[in-house]
């Protein structure tokens, strides 16, 4: 069991969890995850690691309340337990020396986003973030993001909060102005699929770190399988970051939508 050490509401359906990981806060690397279990009858839900502190042996998580697992788990408090929390999964991202660097975050996406803006930058890189959300209320992390940023660039759908208008307009501006050597896409399905066509419109290598449905988290269940370059991989062992021009982002989003009658249902009953 993981004791939650600290938590911080973002907003009234986002919240930041520091939870006790020893083991997982000494070997995480950006871009991995966990698979946790609020209670024994929970789904089993993947969230990428968004810090760690080793020294203290803490993990941060950001949780979106979405459906009943995502409440429950929104619903604890610090001293509270999760059930059980396994990782770190998946396989790190491949920090290196690109030049200039792109990440693009949406909604909660920005908070995975942010370990790799702070490994991109402490590489060497010149660092662009663009964070964006539909509203003001939900632009998460933006001091964090900003120390790790030569520049950030905040979006909102609503114009509530910075410039209005979607990520990609940011990031058309962005590579309008300068050259961009590699980006990076973390954020809702669709938000990466056209962040993914734009940046395939202009040849810059771009990874998207997919939000597949997750079981076991260890590539035997095949819940997680996504189509990349007419290939199939499993998101849990194989990414959870592909190259996103390869991606099927349509059955991905498909798939992603395969339990919304009975999400949608079940979250009813709960509340
Ligand atoms: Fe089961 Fe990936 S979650 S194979």
């Amino acid at each position: 069991m993981n004791q939650i050490v600290e938590k911080v509401l973002f907003s009234e359906k986002v919240a930041k969890f520091v939870v006790d990981a020893p083991r997982i806060a000494k070997s995480r690397k950006p871009g991995h995850f966990v698979i946790l279990r609020v209670d024994e009858k929970g789904e089993r839900i993947p969230l990428t690691i968004a810090g760690a502190d080793p020294v203290k042996g803490t993990i941060v998580l950001v949780v979106q309340k979405m459906g009943v697992s995502s409440a429950k788990l929104f619903e604890l408090e610090v001293g509270d337990y999760i059930l059980d929390l396994v990782g770190p999964l998946g396989k790190a991202t491949h920090i290196h020396q690109a030049g200039t660097v792109l990440a693009c975050g949406g909604g909660v996406g920005v908070a995975p986003m942010l370990p790799i803006v702070e490994g991109f930058k402490k590489a060497g890189n010149r660092v662009i973030s663009i964070i964006a959300a539909r509203n003001k209320d939900l632009i998460i992390l933006e001091d964090e993001i900003r120390k790790w940023s030569d520049e950030t660039i905040v979006m909102t759908d609503d114009g509530s909060y910075g410039t209005k208008g979607l990520v990609t307009a940011g990031a058309e501006m962005i590579i309008q102005r300068e050259k961009v050597n590699e980006c990076i896409a973390i954020g809702p399905a669709v938000m990466m699929k056209f962040t993914s066509l734009l940046t395939k419109k202009y040849e810059i290598p771009t990874q998207a770190s997919l939000n597949a449905i997750m079981v076991d988290g260890t590539g035997m269940c095949g819940a997680c399988r996504v189509s990349v370059g007419g290939n199939t991989y499993f998101t849990c062992i194989d990414g959870p970051e592909f190259d996103a021009h390869q991606i099927d982002f349509d059955e991905l989003i498909m798939r992603l939508g395969g339990y919304s009658n009975e999400e949608k249902l079940a979250y009813e009953r709960y509340v």
